[in-house]
């Protein structure tokens, strides 16, 4: 039996730039309608013109493809309402990042204090600006996400009308903190439904499932399974593929990042084929994107998967993608694009 997707959507996406641009972009794009494109390059998109500039980058490796990059700046607490008047058309959301905490991270908040974030928060909510948080503190690893709970109900709370996208949530306590704040949503990848730290860690380490957030525990990959499954109208897929050379992989200080962008709708059907779920894979995927994101241009494009084996590429250019050499259980056999 086949299944149809519509315009599926990547919320959370890293496409980097130059050559690793060229080679992961068009993965992405000829399966996805669109994505969420992070700005955590080096230096960090932080004006229009660097805006302007990769998406025009990102289009160009992207050529032949109906995808639309829905692009972001990287939040710093200096930006004025002018500014961000005058970039609101070309912008989707800010990415905020506390400080050191993943990869091109340095420039990011620290300390969280409402008041030096109060007039650039208060401006992107009244431009209808969404915030996406990297939710981590610098505490124990295992535990960082937990933490950064309290720092969510801040921000939920002194700005109640600014949309706060939850980026990549891994715990339960994340998965409660939905339903207590009408304005906190959230994305989650494909690697946090399939593994837990003992994945990563538990016996041979394995780089290439090393990312941040760590993966947590199987009550925590439960919790998420839940609402994932049954597409809580508050989340949505966000990959957060985010791919680096192998040898920054393999090698001593492996940087953090999972690479899944040219697999994750084959996993993601296998994933809610098993748990019987696959007629809520549609929500999941695009649908409360839409919904979450209300005023994105969405281009058509249907694919079409089948039950049929795929041996997945030991790598992608100079990329290894979660399942190298391995078979995976369904294909898209067929990709129409408007
Ligand atoms: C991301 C990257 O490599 O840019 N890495 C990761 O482990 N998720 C950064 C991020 O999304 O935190
Ligand atoms: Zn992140
Ligand atoms: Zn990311």
């Amino acid at each position: 039996m086949s299944i149809t997707l519509d315009s599926p959507l990547d919320m959370h996406l890293h496409l980097r730039d130059e050559n690793m641009l060229s080679t992961v972009a068009p993965l992405s794009a000829k399966t996805f309608s669109g994505a969420i494109i992070m700005p955590n390059l080096v230096p960090p998109i932080s004006t229009k013109d660097e805006l302007l500039a990769y998406k025009s980058r990102i289009l160009e490796a992207t050529k032949g493809h109906t995808f639309k990059p829905y692009m972001t700046l990287f939040f710093k607490p200096t930006y004025t309402k002018e500014f961000l008047e005058s970039v609101r058309d070309e912008l989707t959301a800010i990415k905020l990042y506390p400080a050191g905490i993943t990869t091109n991270s340095e420039g990011g908040v620290a300390g969280f204090d409402v008041e030096e974030l109060r007039p650039t928060l208060t401006a992107m909510s009244e431009l209808d600006i969404p915030l996406c948080v990297h939710g981590e503190t610098n505490g124990f690893v295992m535990d960082r996400e937990a933490e950064f709970v309290s720092i969510y109900e801040m921000l939920a709370t002194n700005f109640p009308k600014l949309k706060i996208i939850m980026e990549h949530i891994t715990t339960k306590e994340s998965v409660e903190a939905l339903d207590k704040f009408e304005n906190l949503y959230a994305t989650i990848t494909l690697h946090h439904l399939l593994i837990t730290l003992d994945d990563v860690a538990g016996g041979m380490l394995q780089p290439h499932l090393f990312c941040k957030p760590i993966a947590k525990r199987p009550q925590d990959r439960e919790a998420l399974r839940r609402v994932a499954f049954k597409a809580h109208p508050k989340v949505m897929f966000g990959s957060d593929s985010a791919p680096h050379p192998q040898h920054a992989k393999e090698s001593c200080g492996c940087a953090a990042g999972v690479f899944t962008a040219p697999i994750a709708i084959q996993v993601l059907t296998e994933l809610f084929t098993q748990y019987s779920t696959i007629e809520n894979l549609q929500a999941f995927l695009s649908g409360n994107a839409q919904n979450i994101y209300s005023n994105i241009e969405i281009p058509k494009k249907t694919i079409v998967l089948e039950k049929e084996a795929f041996l997945v590429p030991n790598k992608y250019g100079d990329v290894v993608p979660i399942y190298a050499g391995e078979t995976i259980k369904y294909s898209i056999i067929e990709r129409k694009e408007i």
